[in-house]
């Protein structure tokens, strides 16, 4: 069985500082790469900034300084995002490294010799905020401004020479390729939105400018450089060294297993680029996964509303699992979610000190007064046993199908039902009042302990330093955890110590 796994988060523009919605993108996509190698996968993730473009270069004239200069510190920000994130990922790409400009070029060339690529002359709108040309039909007049219906952002007049894609060509034989491949794009909804804006007609599609100098030129036409999508796009494959194909990496990763990227950017990855690829005989990456949007109140948060949650304040001031967690859990997977301080402290509150944190304090101070702070021998398992412990074990196939399919509110739900099953499930055996059947209580305490074992495996995708904290009370660290040792109920061997555990979340005073 094929066990790499290739999974990315788009590439972020560093326009502005990192806000909650890249934030978003990263952490469920290294929720999914936390899962997979904790299943035995080899994972290849990769994250990183978008740096050519107009918008770039405006937002550096802006500003007054040198155009590299201004991404080399603004992506800075990125990469400690990430670390700030505790991500897991595998590489960081900037699109001004050389190994990519050297790749998209080698790109443009391949298409360019499938004919794929002709000259002619742009005119039509542009969105520089979107970096994205629209049609007629895509644009509403509002107070003399014209602007593009779908996002909102503001659109020019361009007219100049410039090299085509012959999108167009491509019609057909994307549909055939949507029919084959049906998960290719998820959810189900976004897919049949890329569906209908294909069979509408597709134009060809402009993929050089002539009148701006920030990005990777044409090769043999200095003139022009190459369409920061087309220059982006790629970076997907030039960081496993494509051009090169016998390369370790591309060999092992490409196609991608999937491509989370949020919901606006879906027509750029879920049309353009299988249609490069394909037009370039590439494969396709295998799934395109276009999630919904961070809202506050109603809007989407976005630098240009101003109405962005800065991760990294929210980090100080919380922590970085409850985040983490609060993310996955608000908002409904795919779905937009609106989120605040408010209820990200009713999550905390509810879900993380009184639920998961409430069960491990517990268990663990009841065995610290009745098992010395170690393994008690248990008895044979009772049927109430057996059905908290086979809940897991039973749902493990179920709960790695979610992962394949980017169901993260499931799985997460799921953790949650689990830990209001453990917490009643020690009320309900009640072993305070076993002290007189001391094999009984062992044994309830033995079975609590594994429950608290199995749910915090689950939970360390999502929130990988407070769940181990828990694991390392008994010896696990992250490279002996892993999903298969789910099935067994009997990992914790009987009289190794155990070690105390501080709080795990504070719960946090509010007003209400
Ligand atoms: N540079 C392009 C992507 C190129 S990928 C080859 C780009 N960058 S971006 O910085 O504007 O945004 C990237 C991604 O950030 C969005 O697609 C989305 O995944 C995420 N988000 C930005 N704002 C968001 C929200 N408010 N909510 C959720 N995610 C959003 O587009």
């Amino acid at each position: 069985m094929n066990k790499n796994y290739f999974i990315t988060t788009p590439i972020y523009y560093p326009s502005a500082k990192p806000h909650m919605g890249h934030a978003y993108s990263s952490v469920v996509s290294d929720v999914i790469a936390r899962f997979k190698r904790l299943d035995g996968y080899n994972v290849e993730f990769l994250t990183g900034t978008d740096e050519h473009g107009l918008k770039i270069q405006r937002a550096a004239e802006a500003k007054g300084i040198d155009t590299k200069e201004f991404c080399d510190e603004i992506s800075k920000t990125f990469r400690n995002l990430s670390d700030l994130l505790n991500l897991t990922n595998t590489d960081f790409i900037r699109t001004t490294e050389d190994r990519h400009i050297k790749s998209v070029q080698n790109l443009w060339n391949i298409l360019l010799n499938n004919n794929q690529i002709y000259l002619s002359k742009y005119s039509g709108w542009y969105s520089v905020s979107d970096e994205a040309f629209y049609n007629e039909n895509e644009i509403k007049e509002e107070n003399g401004i014209n602007l593009s219906i779908n996002s909102g952002s503001k659109v020019e007049w361009v007219e100049e020479e410039s090299y085509f894609f012959k999108l167009s060509e491509w019609e057909n034989k994307l549909l055939e390729f949507y029919e084959k491949n049906p998960k290719f794009i998820l959810p189900k909804s976004r897919r049949n939105e890329v569906i209908s804006f294909v069979k509408s007609g597709l134009k060809d599609l402009s993929v050089s400018r002539k009148s701006f100098s920030w990005g990777i030129k044409v090769p043999n036409d200095k003139n022009h450089i190459i369409y920061v999508w087309l220059d982006a796009l790629t970076n997907y494959i030039s960081a496993l060294n494509f051009p090169d194909k016998n390369n370790i990496k591309y060999k092992n990763f490409w196609p991608a297993d999937v491509h989370m990227i949020g919901k606006d950017i879906l027509r750029f990855h879920a049309v353009y680029w299988p249609a490069f690829l394909l037009a370039a005989d590439l494969p396709p990456p295998k799934r395109v996964y276009g999630h919904g949007w961070i809202l506050s109140g109603e809007e989407k948060m976005s630098k240009s509303k101003g109405n962005i949650l800065d991760p990294l304040e929210i980090i100080n001031k919380y922590g970085l699992d409850p985040l983490r967690y609060y993310l996955l859990k608000e908002v409904s997977f795919g779905s937009d979610g609106s989120i605040s301080q408010d209820k990200l402290e009713s999550c905390i509150n509810s879900d993380l000190a009184n639920n998961y944190g409430n069960f491990c304090q517990r268990v663990i101070s009841f065995n610290e007064k009745n098992c010395n702070l170690s393994i008690p021998k248990k008895d044979n398992f009772k049927k109430e046993d057996l059905i908290i412990l086979n809940k897991i074990s039973d749902a493990l196939d179920t709960l790695r199908l979610n992962i394949d399919n980017q169901e993260l509110s499931i799985y997460t739900n799921f953790i949650v039902d689990c830990l209001f099953d453990s917490n009643k499930y020690f009320n309900d055996q009640a072993p305070w009042e076993k002290k007189n059947d001391i094999k009984r209580l062992n044994t309830i305490v033995y079975v609590s302990l594994e429950i608290l074992r199995k749910i915090s495996i689950l939970l360390n995708p999502i929130i990988p330093e407070t769940s181990l904290k828990v694991l390392k009370i008994f010896n696990l660290n992250q490279s002996n955890i892993n999903l298969d040792s789910l099935k067994n109920h009997e990992i914790l061997s009987v009289d190794s110590k155990i070690e105390k555990i501080s709080i795990l979340f504070k719960k946090i005073e509010k007003n209400d």
